[in-house]
């Protein structure tokens, strides 16, 4: 009961209180950050994961500048029910070179972490220009106007140094030739070996199925590429820990 009744100090002294409960929440709070400082590494290395191609990055910053992510989050949570839907659960290495990052939560349409691969090119041109065209029921914008963007690769090498400041590998050589690889990645006549060679596993081909390079062909790019890096069919998760 001694106990108790020192307790009964604190409830009736309000400064007293205040300070005590901030003592337990720096306590709290020290508890919780302080291991992070002394964790090598928080993200756990996975293979397969490589910084986004120059077409796929700028397909990433129409994604960014349309709000795609105002209906779309591009994380599955490691339950039963997403899992089923969407996929194996998302890596934290999956979204490492990802500045900003597109978890959300706000889901109107379908998590689109690994909507790469799901459909072919085709299907996603129909279904930006007109979504009810091949969901009658979606509610969806269109987004048309994008075969009518064309782009260039003018600050292409600006945008790579832009992530590479932020820890992003991309190397001098990425640099030296994003206009190449940019130009490259959308034109399949192109020789893309050395694309594949700096960007292992980059998809290479017309994505918009028109003549030269639009917004339509990188969002496609970008789209395509989604949650298809890590190879889940060999991928084993950290056992220590
Ligand atoms: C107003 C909310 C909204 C916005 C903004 C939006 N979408 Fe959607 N999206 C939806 C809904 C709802 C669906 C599900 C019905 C359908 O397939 O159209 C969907 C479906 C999709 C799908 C198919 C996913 C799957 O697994 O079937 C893709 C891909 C997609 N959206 C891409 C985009 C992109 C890219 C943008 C930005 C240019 C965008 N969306 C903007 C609401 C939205």
């Amino acid at each position: 009961m001694a106990l108790l009744d020192h307790h009964k100090i604190i409830e009736k002294n309000a400064t007293l209180l205040l300070v005590f409960s901030f003592l337990v929440v720096t306590i709290g709070g020290i508890v919780q950050i302080a291991p992070l400082f002394y964790l090598e590494n928080t993200i756990e290395k996975v293979e397969g994961m490589r910084p986004y191609t120059p077409l796929e990055l700028t397909g990433r910053d129409i994604y960014v500048r349309e709000g795609c992510y105002t209906c779309h989050s591009q994380m599955i949570r490691p339950m039963r029910d997403e899992v089923e839907r969407y996929g194996h659960y998302s890596l934290a290495a999956e979204s490492m070179y990802d500045h900003p990052f597109q978890w959300g939560s706000k889901r109107t349409g379908p998590d689109l972490a690994r909507v790469g691969g799901r459909y072919s090119d085709e299907w996603h041109i129909d279904h930006l220009v007109n979504p009810q065209s091949v969901v009658p029921e979606s509610i969806m914008p269109g987004y048309g106007f994008l075969l009518n963007r064309p782009i260039d690769a003018k600050y292409i090498e600006d945008r790579l140094v832009a992530d590479r400041r932020v820890g992003v590998p991309y190397s001098d050589e990425m640099l030296a030739e994003a206009r190449a690889d940019f130009v490259a990645q959308a034109d399949p006549d192109a020789d893309g070996s050395d694309l594949e060679e700096r960007y292992p596993g980059a998809q290479q081909r017309n994505f918009d199925r028109q003549p030269g390079v639009t917004e339509m062909d990188a969002l496609i790019a970008y789209l395509q590429v989604l949650g298809t890096m890590v190879d889940f069919s060999t991928f084993q998760p950290d056992q220590h820990r």
